[in-house]
């Protein structure tokens, strides 16, 4: 519980020290949105390694290197995306990492769960499930009852 609501605080603290990449892309997944998304993800560990298994998965949010590719290829300040390494740089950086997820979402961003309305619920989708069928019910695994458990802590996600 209070880690949820760390999680949810770090990147809201975040998001009033970290200048804006792209103002357009910054608006669509709300702060607390990204918390809860790191939260199911890895419990939010920003020191968590890259996994080894049949998928290579980096940072708090678990992000391949293709869903950076597609986020737009975020880097840190004076990194060269095509560096090797620049990848993982980012994607375990706090800021760069919910930027790519940003950029993931805003170049993504449907109806996944058919309700009317592309929110949290519909990002969480996009990020396990990518841009393509992102309308596969992921309601029974750990990570979306990870995200639920968190989306009900948070009073702006869950009204
Ligand atoms: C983060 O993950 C590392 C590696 O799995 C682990 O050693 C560490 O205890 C974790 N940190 C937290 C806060 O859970």
């Amino acid at each position: 519980m209070l880690l949820k609501i760390a999680a949810v605080c770090l990147f809201a603290i975040l998001a009033l020290f970290s200048p804006v990449v792209q103002g357009q892309v910054a608006s669509v997944v709300p702060e607390d949105c990204l918390g809860c998304l790191c939260q199911a993800s890895t419990g939010c560990n920003m020191t968590i390694p890259c996994t080894s298994g049949h998928q290579y998965l980096c940072g708090p949010f678990l992000i391949s290197w293709a869903y950076w590719a597609d986020a737009g290829k975020f880097v840190l300040a004076n990194d060269d995306p095509e560096r090797k390494g620049a990848f993982e740089a980012c994607v375990q950086d706090a800021v760069c990492a919910g930027e790519t997820v940003r950029g993931y979402m805003a170049k993504f961003a449907q109806d996944c769960n058919g309700d009317g309305a592309i929110n949290c619920d519909d990002y969480a989708h996009l990020h396990i499930l990518g841009g393509f069928g992102c309308n596969a019910p992921i309601a029974q695994t750990p990570f979306y009852q990870g995200y639920l458990a968190c989306r009900n802590t948070v009073q702006s996600l869950s009204g």
